[in-house]
């Protein structure tokens, strides 16, 4: 963990991670990127984004979708490390930079039989660069959905990955139906009161929004767009109100 002293004048480090593949690390980094970066954009037409985003899968979801925002349109800047820490190091160093938010691979318990106490992260280069992410890492943010099988997953990242390397995080709840969880008399919201009770129970801390799941979140990266762009319509709006409710939760959890 850094001290608290060298970690006031560096970028913040979040860190989107989770085992379960297909849980929204990828979204929730665009996406949380994008609205930092409209809040915080280069002083000066020419300088550099405060705000970065970096992929250490080697999958490449984030760049592929960087790569189809036009440039001109893009908040933030984004490097691709292809399985390796490259240069975030130096980009949390660089004064010119904020926020650095970090897409990460699904990973696989490397021996099933490995006791308890044993690192799941095992070798290998997307395995060292995750170590070293999570090193510098301000803020992980493990999202689960309504899947009951993002949960074990969930946990196991919680308590197995961050846990024993002392990394703050937060879960958050994404893909969350509105529409088919409906208010019952208590005018309770059963399918999400479920997942908030998973968190309480195991005393995660937990983002109070949750992301809902809307078809133009999963058109975006082909569309080139992130959650600040969609054209304007209802779902748009309510999209972008997700997401700037958890900026700011992730802001105030920094
Ligand atoms: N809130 C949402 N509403 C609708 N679709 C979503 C939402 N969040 C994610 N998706 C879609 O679900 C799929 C999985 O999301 P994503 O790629 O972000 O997960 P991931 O955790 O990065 O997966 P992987 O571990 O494979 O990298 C994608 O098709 C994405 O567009
Ligand atoms: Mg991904």
């Amino acid at each position: 963990m850094p001290s608290s002293t060298d970690t006031n004048d560096r970028a913040k480090v979040i860190t989107l991670v989770q085992q379960k593949g297909g849980s929204g690390k990828s979204t929730l980094a665009v996406n949380l990127a994008a609205v930092s970066g409209q809040n915080n954009p280069p002083a000066a037409a020419d300088d550099p984004c405060p705000v970065v985003a970096a992929g250490i899968d080697r999958q490449g979801s984030l760049e592929d979708w960087a790569a189809r925002v036009p440039e001109d349109r893009l908040p933030f800047d984004y490097v691709v490390t292809k399985g390796r820490i490259g240069e975030i190091p130096d980009l949390v160093k660089d004064p010119a930079v904020r926020r650095v938010f970090v897409d990460t691979p699904g990973f696989m318990e490397t021996d099933p039989d490995a006791p308890m106490d044993a690192d799941p992260l095992g070798s290998g280069n997307t395995a060292k660069a995750m170590e070293e992410v999570l090193e510098t890492t301000d803020l992980a943010i493990v999202p689960i959905t309504p899947d009951w099988l993002t949960r074990r997953p969930a946990e196991f990242t919680i308590e197995r990955v961050l846990k024993p390397r002392g990394v703050k995080f937060l879960v958050v709840i994404n893909m969350w139906d509105s529409g088919n969880d409906r208010e019952n008399a208590e005018g309770i919201r059963p399918e999400l009161e479920k997942l908030r009770n998973w968190c309480r129970e195991r005393n995660y801390p937990h983002a109070t929004v949750a992301i809902r799941r809307y078809k133009i979140h999963s058109k975006a990266p082909e569309d080139g767009l992130t959650v600040i762009q969609y054209p304007e319509s209802g779902t748009a709006l309510r999209a972008r109100e997700d997401f700037y409710k958890l900026a700011l939760t992730v802001e105030q959890a920094l």
